[in-house]
């Protein structure tokens, strides 16, 4: 469970609140849709969930993140990797750029676990699976489609496993086809008891997910009615 409770947030060097007292859980298994108005604050909410913000980027936190009820607060970036994913709509800016093949590039962060060789490979051909690109495998991760490349973001963040995952604006950059693919994976991903946690335009791709939908606006929750699918 992902629980945010009074949780403001202002970025380094800004005076402005950029989240205003955001409450939000999101259960084992429950897919939240963040919706909102551009600037609204979702993207902030994603780094603030993620524990990228204030934990990577800086900024000042008040109130608290929990994950299964623990803080975030002061956890290294490596330790929240396990249980708490993130994945953005740029896929390039998700590449490691050292990995010659998509099967090293996802092996990256089991690797980087210190899994043993057996189990690292294993957690890389289920994440590949559960995206149906065992195909790209041998593949270069600089030469694919801009789809391609985002369902191998999301293999590498798959593959740590993680029981919480926060996703912004996933299938921006993915072909209809891509975008399936992506959706089926979340649908099932959300039914293992993984909490999902998405912010995104596209509504269709929500309220096909089944996605509870929660809004914010000027970096406060406000009522999701208006902004319904
Ligand atoms: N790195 C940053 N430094 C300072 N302010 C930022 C930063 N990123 C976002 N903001 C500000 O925080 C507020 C919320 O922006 P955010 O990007 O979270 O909105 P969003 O809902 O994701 O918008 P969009 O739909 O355009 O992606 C905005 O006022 C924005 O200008
Ligand atoms: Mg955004």
């Amino acid at each position: 469970m992902l629980e945010l409770r009074s949780v403001s947030y202002r970025y380094a060097g800004y005076r402005r609140l950029a989240l205003d007292r955001v409450d939000l859980t999101v259960a084992d298994g429950e897919i939240v849709g963040l919706v909102g108005p551009n600037e609204g604050g979702k993207s902030t909410l994603c780094l603030v969930a993620a524990g990228l913000a204030p934990g990577s980027i800086g900024g000042v936190l008040t109130g608290a993140v929990l994950l299964d009820g623990e803080s975030l607060a002061g956890r290294p970036t490596h330790e929240l990797a396990g249980q708490v994913g993130i994945v953005f709509a740029d896929p390039a800016s998700q590449r490691s750029g050292i990995a010659g093949t998509v099967f090293e590039e996802v092996a990256i962060g089991p690797i980087n676990l210190g899994l043993p060789v057996d189990d690292t490979v294993a957690r890389v051909r289920g994440a590949l699976a559960a995206l149906g690109i065992e195909d790209l495998a041998l593949c270069a991760p600089d030469r694919l489609s801009g789809g391609q490349s985002q369902l191998v973001a999301l293999a590498s963040i798959l593959a740590m496993r993680p029981r919480h995952l926060v996703l912004d604006e996933p299938t921006a950059e993915l072909d209809p086809e891509g975008r399936r693919l992506v959706e089926d994976a979340l649908a099932s991903l959300a039914r293992t008891g993984t909490a999902l946690l998405i912010a995104e335009h596209d509504r269709q791709l929500l309220a096909s997910l089944g996605a509870r939908l929660v809004a914010i606006d000027g970096g406060r929750i406000v009522p999701a009615e208006g902004a319904a699918a």
